[in-house]
């Protein structure tokens, strides 16, 4: 592509979450706006530009959106073009084709010159093949799982950050009243993000995160002694990547046909089994699941979003190419939205926010 842009296409790829719709609606305002551009949605992600559901988005779309939960362009976590399931062979395995090509005629089609594409890891690799056709793809980082490397926030995190907390807490009652243990599951994919922060505001008395596997006697230990000096109710957040010291992670369902095919999900159950058998504490697993990617963006979140659409297309507008809007030390800014790709930020064993949970009486089953 030369020159600057006259018309943009934006997809939202990968899990929803909150704050996408915000962002969608500052991406739509600041291009129609301030620089006249025009712009059109693609549906469902990578799926609408392989399928040409492609249309124009006017300033009405754009209006009303901001608070709303999901997105309203639909989004999907199966499509991407360079690796496209088209069908099963005789033994039952995917079939894939590549079709950068047919996604390529489509932009051509409705005069595309650049993408802002709205999603994590996934929807940041999948820019690979358009980048490299000239395509001027430029990146706003979403996700609840906050594990986009590059950046230290996505938004939906925080939201998701405030559901999870709001549930334990009403599930603390609970636990208190009934003398039991409770084991928390929240979604995050291989990082514990979302359990750190939701266990850490909860004042979750056990966190298990992916980034250290947890020593199932350390956690009964725990448990037993709070019950020796009174607390007998403990609450536990675990990560649906926690494993145990040479275990596995529990796998919910495999997708073959998705770029990413394994679905986490069900370790509290196990866990609450194991703490039940050893302990002898009547114990009950919650599993949060998708009710933390749902609903209206909370205030930081809708800012955060507005303020990433709002740099997208500044970005674009300055003539840069192929970057992605970053949080970094409370800033927004970009980088090289190939960064980002392929990769996942997990959290550092000496995060500041373990240590300060660990100094409170938070044991991490290690
Ligand atoms: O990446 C977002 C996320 O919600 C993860 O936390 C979770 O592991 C996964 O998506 C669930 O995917 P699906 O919506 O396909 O069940």
């Amino acid at each position: 592509m030369s020159g600057k842009p006259k018309r943009i296409g934006v997809l939202t790829g990968g899990g929803d979450c909150p704050g996408l719709n915000a962002v969608i609606r500052a991406v739509c305002k600041t291009a129609m706006f301030d620089y006249d551009l025009e712009v059109f949605g693609i549906e469902d992600g990578y799926l609408g530009l392989i399928q040409n559901r492609i249309k124009p988005l006017t300033s009405m779309d754009a209006s009303g959106i901001l608070t709303r939960g999901g997105t309203i362009l639909g989004t999907s976590n199966k499509a991407n073009p360079a690796q496209y399931a088209i069908g099963y062979d005789e033994n039952g395995d995917p079939r894939f084709e590549d079709v950068t090509d047919r996604c390529l005629e489509h932009l051509r089609h409705h005069h595309i010159d650049a993408l802002v594409l709205i999603g994590g890891d996934g929807t940041m690799s999948g820019a690979a093949p358009f980048i490299e056709a000239g395509i001027n793809c430029i990146g706003c980082p979403k996700t609840i799982d906050n594990d986009l490397v590059g950046t230290d926030l996505t938004f939906g995190f925080l939201t998701a950050v405030e559901t999870a907390t709001e549930a334990i807490d009403r599930l603390h009652t609970t636990a208190m009243s009934h003398h039991r243990v409770i084991v928390v599951e929240v979604m995050g994919r291989n990082a514990g993000w979302i359990a750190l922060h939701s266990g850490v505001a909860s004042g979750s008395d056990v966190i298990l995160i992916p980034e250290i596997p947890y020593d199932l006697g350390k956690v009964c230990e725990f448990v037993e002694e709070r019950s020796r000096w009174g607390k007998r109710f403990s609450l536990i957040c675990i990560a649906e990547g926690a494993k145990s010291v040479g275990g596995e992670q529990v796998v919910a369902k495999i997708d073959p046909t998705s770029p990413d095919p394994v679905r986490l999900g069900g370790i509290a159950e196990i866990l609450a089994d194991d703490i039940e058998r050893v302990s002898n504490i009547e114990t009950r697993a919650v599993i949060l699941g998708h009710v933390i990617r749902g609903g209206t963006p909370i205030s930081a979140d809708r800012v955060l979003a507005t303020q990433f659409g709002h740099h997208a297309i500044e970005v674009l507008m300055n003539g840069e190419s192929n970057r992605l809007v970053v949080c970094q030390d409370m800033k927004i800014t970009d980088i090289d939205i190939r960064k980002a790709a392929n990769k996942q930020r997990m959290i550092p064993a000496d995060h500041p926010l373990i240590r300060a949970a660990r100094a409170v009486g938070t044991c991490f089953g290690d």
